[in-house]
């Protein structure tokens, strides 16, 4: 990726750099391997930068929703309510009211007591709300512990067991209409099989539930599929092949049936990086440190995740490698983006890159220590 770094010493850092002809090039490959019956919903959870949201409107995604204020923002950037879908363990009576207001796609619904809340408030405004379960599938994804999501003692989704119950118990009510299934195994997976495992466990599900004469007309198989962080340049674009025709070949489609898709990382995550200024550079006993003026509220996953970014010198990019821990001014010891890490000499007021920051990156951004938060920037 070039970056246009005489533009960038005119403003002020730390910022959210979006590349949005390789945000466009990812969407279009989503675009190639979409098949009719296959809907993409972008996970709007990873970036909301009106930027971003606007091209991914364009693009003619749905979205995947998991507050109010996110199905505002999409509204505002264009999206079609009948695209959004709304999932979330716990939706406020404001928001469900916003959805059924917007007249959204989908509920994603995670428990019974939800379930009636929707279809009291539904019944209230004269609306019938069309809602899908999120079932938990118990399929362990090979990722960090704190971003699996599928397994049976997470809190998320509804548990396999009684999901014919809770299809019976929407079938019985006035004003929800059951429109389908919603599954999601965890994030930042790179192994197919994961999904391949959830396309089993869906093919299971499907045959138990044709016995029982319920048909679903939607399956929405959630997000998840990861990307390089080692190396954004070499592999800017996920491998979208891989990932679709894992489902094409693994899920056993009934006659009609709509398979919905929530990415939001692999849609958004290369295209973004924050930049950043050194503002020291300092030789303690037994490290040197590069001190930069963004911090862990800026880009939150090194500290909570052990998330690796790569760091890109932009000024010198050629200088001869040294280890430096990379480090914020936050007032935390967890304030750290990376340890011992070989990168070309910095100076003082050298502009490097965090790189594949694009999905949760600008999002997860806090105020702590009174920070500003970090403005975001495309096509400077
Ligand atoms: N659908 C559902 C129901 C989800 O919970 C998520 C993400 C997605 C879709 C999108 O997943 P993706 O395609 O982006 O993997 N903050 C963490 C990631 C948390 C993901 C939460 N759920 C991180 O920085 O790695």
């Amino acid at each position: 990726m070039s970056f246009p770094i005489e533009r960038f010493k005119e403003i002020r850092t730390p910022f959210y750099y979006y590349d949005t002809a390789l945000l466009d090039a990812t969407l279009e490959a989503i675009k190639q391997e979409l098949i009719p019956n296959y809907h993409m919903h972008y996970a709007v959870k990873a970036c909301t930068n009106p930027i971003v949201l606007k091209h991914i409107a364009k693009a003619g995604f749905g979205c995947d929703c998991v507050s109010g204020g996110e199905i505002q923002a999409c509204l505002e950037a264009g999206f079609n309510a009948e695209d959004i879908v709304f999932a979330g363990v716990g939706k406020s009576d404001w928001e469900i009211e916003l959805g059924l207001e917007a007249g959204i796609g989908f509920f994603n619904v995670e428990s019974i007591p939800e379930l009636e809340v929707i279809n009291e408030m539904a019944k209230e405004r004269g609306k019938i709300a069309r809602v899908s379960f999120r079932i938990n599938p118990n399929v362990g994804a090979h990722t960090h512990a704190n971003i699996t999501t599928g397994l049976a003692e997470n809190k998320f989704g509804i548990a396999m067991e009684d999901m014919e119950k809770v299809i019976r118990i929407a079938q019985e009510m006035q004003n929800v209409e059951f429109v389908g299934l919603h599954f999601h195994i965890g994030s930042q997976l790179l192994v197919m099989d994961d999904f391949a495992a959830l396309c089993e466990r869906i093919n299971e599900l499907q045959e138990k539930l044709d016995k029982v004469g319920i048909a679903i007309p939607n399956i929405n198989v959630g997000g998840g599929l990861g990307i390089d962080y080692q190396n954004p340049d070499g592999n800017p674009i996920p491998n979208f092949k891989a990932y679709f025709d894992t489902y094409k070949k693994g899920i056993q489609l009934r006659e009609g049936q709509q398979l919905h898709f929530e990415l939001g990382r692999a849609v958004v995550g290369q295209c973004g990086s924050l930049i950043t200024k050194v503002l020291f550079v300092k030789q303690g006993s037994v490290k040197q440190f590069a001190i930069v003026d963004a911090g862990f509220t800026d880009l939150i996953r090194p500290a909570l995740y052990d998330a690796f970014h790569f760091i890109q010198n932009l000024t010198s990019p050629d200088a001869p490698v040294e280890k430096y821990d990379v480090v914020g001014p936050i007032c935390e010891s967890s304030d750290v983006f990376i340890k011992d890490y070989d990168m070309p000499k910095v100076q003082r007021g050298d502009l490097i890159a965090l790189r594949s920051a694009g999905a949760y990156g600008e999002i997860m951004a806090s105020q702590y220590n009174c920070r500003q938060l970090p403005k975001g920037y495309a096509d400077l």
